[in-house]
């Protein structure tokens, strides 16, 4: 049985599902009469989900969890200006505090709930878990430079997902990983680096998602894709 098969009584959990990207997959999810229940979790949600705080990311998995295993995994977390400092340009701008925590929110937070929400999915049936990357994490495609703390930290997630991915291939055969890149959507993420007229709206980007994830096989590998089905080099 592929994802487009799937029957009735599917369980899905957004994380970040305050943001543009996660709170578009709510809304999808939630139109979609297969879902019984569409888990949405971020720093506003009760429980509370901080990337900073893996007792956060736990007690979240444990509320996630309690109506019975997932099918749909979406973790659409991330930042790209942290603690008022945006991407840096050159080098010469670069601190070990804002590269920690470009690591800390980007790809350390996403690797606990990796840790904490891969568990809880179906082990007989066809499930995703897929983690908003970015194709600027792609260290192949980097041809323009800068944004090293981001890139770094995209890249770093991309690393986690494969190697969680082959870890969990005996016990979840059927599960696709995928690193998503969502295309440049208008979000308050992108807002001080594209106009408006030239991003997607998020339900565009999110609707185009859903039907590539809908596509991918199972392969025992994580798979970094863009909105139009495309892969994209490591
Ligand atoms: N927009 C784009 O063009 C674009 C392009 C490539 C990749 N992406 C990726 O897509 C994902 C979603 O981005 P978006 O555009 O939807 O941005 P967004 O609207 O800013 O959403 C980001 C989400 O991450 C959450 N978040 C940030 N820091 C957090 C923290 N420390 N603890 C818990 N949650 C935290 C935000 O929560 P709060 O609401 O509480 O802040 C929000 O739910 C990100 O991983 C981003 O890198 C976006």
């Amino acid at each position: 049985m592929t994802l487009a098969q799937h029957g009735q009584g599917l369980r899905a959990v957004v994380l970040g599902a305050s943001g543009a990207i996660g709170s578009a997959f709510v809304r999808l999810l939630r139109a979609d009469a297969r879902f019984v229940e569409v888990v949405a979790l971020s720093r506003s949600s009760d429980p509370a989900l901080t990337l900073e705080s893996e007792d956060t990311i736990a007690s979240c998995a444990q509320h996630a969890g309690q109506g019975g295993a997932i099918h749909w995994v979406i973790d659409a977390t991330g930042a790209l200006e942290i603690d008022g400092h945006g991407p840096e340009k050159r080098l010469g701008a670069l601190s070990a505090t804002t590269l920690l925590r470009a690591f800390e929110v980007n790809a350390v937070g996403p690797a606990l709930i990796m840790k904490h929400f891969i568990p809880l999915l179906a082990t007989d049936e066809p499930t995703v878990f897929a983690t908003l990357s970015a194709r600027v994490g792609s260290i192949e495609d980097n041809h323009k430079g800068g944004w090293y703390g981001y890139r770094a930290a995209k890249a770093a997630r991309n690393m986690l997902l494969q190697s969680a991915a082959i870890e969990a291939y005996r016990r979840l055969p059927q599960a696709v990983f995928a690193a998503l890149q969502p295309g440049t959507v208008r979000s308050s993420l992108s807002r001080a680096f594209v106009a408006p007229d030239d991003a997607l709206a998020p339900e565009d980007s999110v609707a185009q998602l859903y039907a590539v994830l809908h596509a991918l096989r199972p392969t025992g590998r994580a798979q970094f894709v863009d909105y139009r089905g495309a892969n994209i080099p490591w």
